[in-house]
């Protein structure tokens, strides 16, 4: 079968190299892809956003199958379209990706399907959200609405800081994603990931993961798209996979049936893990990124046979099976990154680093220019490593990083810190 991947992350290298190990395989196309893809796939220049086009691609290359990496070609129906051609695709329909694509929706659903989540209201003017706010305590989560590449999300520890937030968002901040707002309680507890493929009906557990999101050491400085990842989260006992089985991830997949809008794909709940339980942060309807990274490096069994499952309806009787052990991935960045940082710099020495089977380089912001390997992005490389448990993960995943040659690159050196120190407390 020939397969297109749509996307050009660290997370659709880390799906590349999982899907082109497949024996289903016959040739993948990745479009845009970046140099670490056009590794293991051939990267084509075809626009998500032109539905048309990517059709027309499928059928000029015979594709059967086409899996969809990012969340913004899922909001905008590209599974849709693909669908309606009678092109087989891995990614729920823009209706079932409201999940990711509205906040207000998704609180909406868990308050009619009781699914723990933060308290919350939705609003549409300032002066509506600052009557809220001044009715429920600080801290308070400020957060626009629609997609904002994770920016869109404000926790105020003060009421002016609430409405800074308030009006930044109805000015504008974040575009269109702001038009609307959600103001919510603020949660206390440790978070977790937690990721499922779901095929409209069955739901098939995958892993857990936790990621940190700070650009700097000790979880400080401002908030990126995730600086590191691990899998598995060891906060997430079976106890409680079981109680997010039961208590969020079925309840969802009920309640998007009984909608009438079917979930197809990969459901990632993000969780805080409260003295309650598990409650829903937010939904996500695709892989994490970085956390997709260190789940394909755990996963045994074959990607691309799982995705076609999940697209055909077949998960009831499917299963994954997993390394037991950790995989912990840490990602550099182009000194600068979230903020404005230079692009076109050489890195070297990778081929030394992935000089073992335990370890993978997955490539999000790069391309080749004569022969030398340039970051094109924010976010670069994701030096990701299998471990017997979560230090020994890291120690593997920072030799590596520390083989690599790029100097206007940087990363956090404490990835996984909480799980560590979870480790050392168990063993004593
Ligand atoms: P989101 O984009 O919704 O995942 O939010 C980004 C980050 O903000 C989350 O990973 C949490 O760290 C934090 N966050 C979001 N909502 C809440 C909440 N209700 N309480 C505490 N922290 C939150
Ligand atoms: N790493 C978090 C995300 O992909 O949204």
């Amino acid at each position: 079968m020939n397969v297109l991947l749509i996307g050009s992350g660290g997370r659709e290298h880390a799906l590349a190299w999982a899907i082109s190990a497949s024996p289903m395989l016959t040739k993948l196309y990745c479009a845009p892809g970046n140099a670490g893809i056009a590794e293991v796939a051939d990267c084509v220049d075809v626009s998500a956003s032109d539905h048309d086009a990517v059709i027309a691609f499928c059928r000029n290359k015979n594709i059967g199958f086409v899996v969809v990496g990012p969340e913004q070609p899922l909001v905008d129906g590209l599974a849709d379209s693909l669908n309606t051609a009678d092109i087989k695709v891995f990614g729920p329909s823009a209706a079932a990706a409201q999940l990711e694509g509205s906040k207000g929706y998704t609180k909406d659903l868990c308050q009619e399907f009781n699914i723990p989540t933060a308290s919350y209201g939705r609003f549409s003017d300032a002066a509506a959200a600052k009557t809220y706010l001044a009715e429920h305590p600080v801290p308070i989560v400020i957060k626009a609405d629609g997609l904002a590449a994770g920016k869109g999300v404000i926790i105020a520890e003060t009421r002016t800081e609430a409405e800074a937030a308030i009006d930044a968002c109805f000015e504008g901040a974040f575009g269109g994603a702001g038009a609307e707002v959600v103001i919510e309680a603020y949660l206390v507890g440790e978070e977790a990931s937690f990721f499922a493929l779901v095929d409209g009906t069955h739901v098939l557990p995958l892993a857990t993961a936790q990621d940190h999101k700070q650009v700097f050491d000790g979880d400080k400085g401002p908030n990126t798209g995730g600086m590191g990842a691990y899998s598995p989260a060891p906060v997430m006992t079976d106890e409680l996979v079981h109680r997010t089985m039961d208590e969020i991830i079925r309840p969802t997949v009920a309640a998007m049936n009984a909608r009438g809008t079917p979930f197809k794909g990969v459901l990632f709940a993000g969780l805080m893990i409260t003295d309650k339980g598990p409650e829903l942060i937010e939904y996500n309807v695709r892989f994490g990124d970085p956390e997709c990274q260190a789940l394909m490096m755990r996963l045994k069994s074959d990607l691309l046979t799982a995705l076609i499952a999940t697209a055909d309806g077949a998960l009831e009787k499917f299963d994954l099976r997993w390394h037991d052990d950790t995989a912990l991935t840490v990602v550099l960045a182009t000194q600068g990154y979230p903020g404005n940082y230079e692009k076109g710099s050489k890195i070297g020495n990778l081929d030394a680093a992935a000089d073992d089977p335990m370890i993978e380089v997955f490539h999000a912001g790069t391309s080749r220019s004569d022969g030398s390997l340039i970051a094109t992005g924010g976010r670069v490389l994701a030096v990701t490593a299998r471990g017997v448990n979560v230090a020994d993960a890291q120690t593997k995943a920072y030799a590596a990083v520390d083989k690599i040659d790029w100097p206007e690159g940087f990363c956090r050196r404490d990835i996984g810190w909480r799980a560590i120190q979870r480790e050392k407390e168990t063993t004593v």
